[in-house]
């Protein structure tokens, strides 16, 4: 196992491979983070809780980034990377982070019911702030470091299982609305509007094709 992750080659995301997926994935979630945080503004500027879409931000938290994307690490990333460093400590923070993620989208959640605007925005800042800097974890130091532990068979084995995942649970229809919320909020993506669709070739199903991600 590499002893400083800055002496790392850098991550080739041209390759589908188990970090590739996962990074591409890491792209819609901030497009997400963007209409949370800009959606947490409006509601702190004009103290009115935006309640529908607040309550379709946090289904899509939900739905994509937790039960699509945290699900995939949790049960077939980290565990591949566990049973080649058995105790490997990145990955323990890691699924602490996604348990503290879990708390804050929770609180926004009954923050919501409650129709309580200052609660909104506070566990909406926090919760932003801590996936932002758990992504950039990832992106910076695991997936250089998993990149590096990982063999091509080991890459084969992962995909195979993020597309048996993909199958269970399709995220096409949570990618349209996180396209929807991104034009709601007028956040248009630099990449043109057609990136998460283009992103369906990173989920998991290795066919680059949209067909098999509904
Ligand atoms: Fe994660
Ligand atoms: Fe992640």
């Amino acid at each position: 196992m590499p002893s400083c992750h800055a002496h790392l080659p850098p991550l080739d995301l041209e390759r589908l491979s188990a970090v590739s997926v996962l990074h591409g994935e890491h792209r819609i979630i901030l497009r997400l983070l963007d209409c949370l945080d800009r959606m947490a503004e409006r509601a702190a500027k004009a103290h009115v809780m935006p309640v529908l879409e607040a309550r379709d931000v946090i289904a899509v938290l939900r739905g994509f980034a937790d039960e699509c994307h945290h699900a995939k690490e949790e049960r077939i990333f980290f565990p591949a990377l566990e049973r080649l460093a058995p105790g490997f400590g990145p990955v323990r923070v890691m699924r602490h982070e996604h348990d503290l993620g879990r708390d804050h989208v929770r609180g926004m959640a009954i923050a919501v019911d409650e129709i309580d605007v200052a609660g909104f925005v506070h566990e909406a800042q926090i919760f932003s702030d801590l996936l932002r800097q758990h992504i950039g974890k990832e992106d910076e130091v695991l997936f250089p470091m998993a990149q590096a532990m990982l063999s091509p068979e080991d890459d084969v084995a992962i995909l195979a299982a993020y597309r048996d995942a993909s199958r269970e649970r399709p995220c096409g229809p949570l990618l349209a609305r996180v396209d929807t919320l991104t034009a709601i909020y007028g956040l248009a993506s630099a990449d043109g509007p057609h990136e998460t669709t283009s992103r369906h070739s990173l989920c998991g199903c290795g066919s680059g094709t949209v067909g098999i991600c509904r």
